[in-house]
């Protein structure tokens, strides 16, 4: 099957399974809370910087879940999403929020990104490209569709962290964690391109490596803890040390929080 309809495959059973449940595309709850944990801080960073909501873009946004969270917490906040998936924007606009705007487009189109926006999101988005030229033309339409100042909040999974994960696993008789078929994980380079089209990496509110205690206790610690018998890999064993140990410890997880301000001219 070509890369890309065996992406689509997997979405079209992701609507099937999970319908607009939060677990949809993510199973992790504390990946989940800490990702919505920091888009929160990084609006509350924008309003109090500029004195006003973004005009805010999630592409990707899947069932339309952090877009909805996103509407609760700011019912007044101008919200869009984009989504490929024709199964996923179905469930978007089932879930009735008149406030948002769904659109049912292509990241990789220029011409799906026809307006402005303040604050852009990609939450593992990105990575469903299955080529650094496609990766490519989705940030120069992200970086094109930004107001000058505006954030571009990149959620993405990255190569070197998940081989730290590796070594570290390989050195506790682990085997290796690969990306899933259904994703092409991001070089550090990236950040290269994004400073090439006017897009500066910035600190944001939480440490981008804020998930690697995280991946470190949920993908090391806790399998050389469990027997064969414990099927729950989201245990309190690993709850209990998630919030007994500080966040971001070490740079093992692949999921990264960045943030990119755009050239003011
Ligand atoms: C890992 S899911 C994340 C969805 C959502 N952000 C969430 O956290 O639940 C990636 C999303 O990107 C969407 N996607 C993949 N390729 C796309 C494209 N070319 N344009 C727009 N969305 C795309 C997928 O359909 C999927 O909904």
């Amino acid at each position: 099957m070509a890369n890309e309809q065996y992406v689509q495959k997997h979405y079209e059973k992701v609507a099937k399974n999970f319908g607009l449940l939060p677990t949809s595309s993510m199973q992790d709850p504390f990946i989940r809370e800490l990702e919505i944990e920091f888009v929160l801080a990084q609006l509350y960073n924008f309003t109090h910087k500029y004195g006003r909501f973004p005009r805010l873009l999630d592409v990707g946004c899947g069932n339309g879940y952090l877009l909805s969270v996103l509407a609760e917490f700011f019912p007044e906040m101008e919200l869009t999403g984009l989504e490929y998936s024709p199964d996923l924007f179905k469930l978007c606009q089932q879930r009735k929020l008149p406030g948002i705007n769904f659109i049912h487009g292509d990241m990789r189109k220029a011409s799906d990104f026809s307006e402005k926006f303040d604050m852009v999101i990609t939450e593992r988005s990105l990575i469903n490209l299955l080529s650094t030229k496609q990766q490519n033309q989705a940030i120069k339409n992200i970086a094109h569709c930004l107001a000058p100042g505006g954030h571009y909040l990149m959620i993405e999974s990255f190569k070197m962290p998940l081989h730290n994960l590796n070594i570290a696993r390989a050195q506790n008789g682990l085997s290796e964690i690969f990306p899933s078929k259904h994703n092409k994980y991001l070089s550090e380079g990236i950040t290269g391109k994004l400073k090439g089209i006017g897009l500066n990496e910035v600190y944001g509110e939480l440490p981008k490596d804020s998930l690697s205690t995280h991946f470190f206790l949920s993908r090391v610690f806790h399998p050389i803890t469990r027997n064969s018998t414990t099927k729950n890999k989201y245990s309190m064993l690993n709850h209990f040390f998630d919030e007994a140990l500080p966040l971001g410890v070490g740079q093992f997880s692949p999921i990264l929080f960045r943030v990119f301000e755009k050239e003011l001219s």
